[in-house]
């Protein structure tokens, strides 16, 4: 029987190398030694078939056992360097809650961004869209096509940006009112939209005044619309902007393109506050664009975003917006 004084030497061979493995990597060369195919048993197993019939069965058991043997020390020391491996990593990659945290500054959006983003959500989820024009504005779409005459005050000098050379007719829109008349002329009614976006006009910074500013506009046109629908949506606006106490009141007023027009006036803190212009847009706009007067009329705001800014959150300085300190901004939150 000396194929079976071999087996168990084979055996005890793989068991005391299996034994021996320091990891996971040694216990598998000991593993491909011992159990794989090219192994002594394995070779053992190959010779069976050569064995006269009387011996094969009480070989082949034999062999069985030397491989259930062989498996159930690897199978035990897997287990035992698996555990050892895991215990490792716990104790290697402690993570050390009291090292400083990295203190770097995510940056954040500037609070007229906030508000602007907060006022588009809040007509976007009313059904509205958001148009956007070019701030250097042919002068025909910032006052003609607005009925503003050629002698209008508003197109002197001193408040509009005029851009050279003059017979280009191109300005800095000195309001988001042309985008009305963009918008108009590329699309028939119904229309719901608002414009926000960045205006320009001469005047000197100060505590309240920027020749860079922002406005949001907006425009609505559809069959049968009064200025009852004008006056409900800007209470629901200044209600979104200064709370849920907040009421308007309209002032009579006079703008080229509305007829008849508004001054917007919000009651915030216990006084009234100018907030911005309104009216139904003027029929001669209308027809202007093409747009049926007979069938359609339509509504239209603007307001300042510094100027609500500001109110809301009484700030005193135009200063604070325009320099973007960061000390300024922080207080708005990052608005990410
Ligand atoms: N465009 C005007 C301005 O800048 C504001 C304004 C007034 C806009 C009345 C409108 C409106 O849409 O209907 O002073």
């Amino acid at each position: 029987m000396t194929a079976q004084a071999d087996l168990q030497r084979f055996v005890a061979e793989a068991v005391a190398d299996i034994s021996q493995a320091q990891d996971l990597d040694q216990l598998k060369i000991a593993r491909l030694a011992h159990a794989g195919d090219k192994s002594p048993i394995a070779g053992q197993s190959r010779l069976l078939g050569s064995l006269p019939a009387d011996q094969k069965a009480s070989m082949g058991k034999i062999i069985g056992e030397a491989r259930a043997t062989v498996a159930l020390a690897i199978e035990t020391k897997t287990q035992e360097l698996e555990t050892l491996k895991d215990a490792k990593v716990l104790s290697t990659e402690v993570v050390d809650v009291s090292l400083p945290v990295q203190r770097g500054h995510k940056g954040g959006l500037h609070p007229l961004t906030i508000l602007k983003n907060e006022i588009n959500d809040f007509f976007i989820a009313q059904g509205y869209s958001v148009a956007e024009g070019p701030e250097l504005e042919s002068e025909w779409l910032n006052f003609d096509a607005l009925n503003i005459a050629p002698d209008h005050p508003a197109r002197t000098m001193q408040d509009t940006f005029f851009i050279e050379p003059r017979d280009a007719h191109l300005v800095l829109r000195t309001h988001t009112s042309p985008v009305q008349i963009r918008t108009m002329l590329e699309n028939k009614p119904p229309i719901y939209v608002i414009c926000p976006g960045r205006t320009f006009r001469a005047d000197e910074l100060d505590a309240t005044h920027t020749p860079v500013f922002h406005q949001v506009e907006g425009l609505v046109v559809d069959k049968g619309i009064t200025m009852a629908h004008l006056k409900g949506t800007l209470d629901l606006f200044a209600q979104k902007m200064f709370g849920d106490q907040a009421i308007t009141r309209l002032r009579p007023s006079f703008f080229p393109f509305t007829e008849p027009s508004a001054e917007v006036d919000v009651f915030f803190n216990g006084r009234w506050i100018e907030w911005g212009g309104c009216g139904m847009v003027n029929s001669k706009v209308l027809q202007a664009c093409g747009v049926d007067s007979e069938t359609y009329s339509g509504f239209a705001f603007g307001m300042g975003l510094e100027r609500t800014l500001m109110v809301r959150h009484g700030i005193t300085d135009m200063h604070d917006i325009v320099e973007g300190d960061i000390r300024f901004s922080r207080k708005f939150g990052v608005g990410l």
